[in-house]
């Protein structure tokens, strides 16, 4: 009797231990904000990814000044940081001589990644991030992103976690950087994360909030690759933001999608005149943008006429009543 009591009570626990082990997590957006306001990812944000993902070894190209390193050395077992510029290099040596688990190489990213991927063999955290940044930064190519991807590939590495920065300076060829990504593991799931993007595998058994999933449809959308009526129903989720989800996205202090998006939910909050003025603005040139990272005129035009048939309706409900109209407080 007290054996199968026992039993009972050990099926019991592993059910609840086996259902936690296997049990999927959500991404979400605002896992994020602490690193807005800083130009480093914050330790904050990797002991998040690390909850979901139990990654132990971190990669970064491209060191700067090593302050995203700085983070990382705190948090993770084993960290590698490539830089191309000899000063820089120099510097974070200096900086991580004292760090048992920083290794920084010098050299042209794909090359030392070449060099150093075979020997790993713990579970990879890539913060791809090499490209020209201005002050003393190095490197004339924003392809770099290619050859590293490429060197992932070959080295056959499909449990890693993999993180692109700065895609809004991608514009439309985010979508070879998801190819690029797909080619290393067909089943990746890809997701436009605020300005990176974050890639990783089934296993992981982690979800995407619906607001990652809508931001990802409506930031590829101009690839044609959804009919619109589905980037509408994604923008309608993106509008409907709530929470620490939707500070985050308002936060991110850049053009392109990111007004876009802010415009999108100025829209749904009634603010007609600043919506207006942001969707006009949202296609314009970033200080870094290489070329127009904004959505196609088309789709910017769609919301303007949008507002304007909401204010002429307004404006009609409103002129009977000889009521002085101040568009931006009437709420939808
Ligand atoms: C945006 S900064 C990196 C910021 C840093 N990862 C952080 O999070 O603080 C880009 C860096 O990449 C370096 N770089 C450019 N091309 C490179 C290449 N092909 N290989 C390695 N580093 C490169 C630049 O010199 C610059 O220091």
């Amino acid at each position: 009797m007290r054996y199968s009591i026992l039993l009972k009570y050990c099926c019991f626990i592993f059910t609840i231990f086996s259902s936690y082990l296997s049990s999927t997590s959500t991404l979400q957006l605002s896992m994020a904000k602490e690193n807005h306001g800083t130009s480093a990812l914050q330790s904050s944000f990797f002991q998040n990814l690390i909850k979901l993902f139990h990654i132990d070894t971190f990669i970064e190209t491209g060191t700067y000044l090593g302050n995203t390193t700085n983070n990382a050395a705190s948090i993770f077992q084993e960290v590698h940081t490539i830089e191309l510029s000899k000063n820089l290099y120099q510097a974070a040596c200096e900086r991580f001589k004292g760090f048992a688990n920083v290794n920084v190489h010098l050299g042209n990213s794909s090359e030392v990644l070449k060099q150093i991927l075979p020997s790993l063999k713990r579970k990879i955290l890539f913060w791809l991030d090499a490209h020209p940044c201005g002050g003393n930064s190095t490197g004339n190519s924003w392809e770099v992103i290619f050859d590293e991807l490429e060197i992932i590939k070959i080295n056959k590495i499909k449990n890693a976690v993999i993180m692109v920065d700065d895609v809004r300076i991608f514009g439309s060829s985010l979508s070879r950087i998801r190819d690029a990504i797909l080619e290393i593991n067909n089943n990746y799931t890809f997701t436009v994360f605020g300005d990176i993007a974050i890639a990783f595998p089934p296993e992981d058994n982690v979800n995407l909030s619906p607001l990652l999933q809508a931001m990802t449809i409506s930031r590829l959308f101009h690839e044609n690759e959804n009919n619109l009526e589905t980037v509408l129903q994604a923008e309608e989720v993106i509008a409907l933001a709530r929470g620490e989800e939707r500070e985050t996205l308002i936060e991110i202090p850049f053009s392109g999608y990111y007004r876009f998006w802010r415009s999108i939910i100025l829209l749904n909050d009634g603010q007609f005149n600043a919506s207006e003025e942001n969707f006009r603005k949202s296609n314009a040139r970033d200080f870094w943008s290489p070329g127009n990272l904004g959505p196609q005129d088309s789709r910017i035009n769609l919301y303007l006429d949008k507002i304007a048939n909401l204010k002429i309706n307004l404006v009609r409900n409103y002129t009977e009543s000889n009521e002085k109209i101040n568009l931006d407080d009437i709420v939808l």
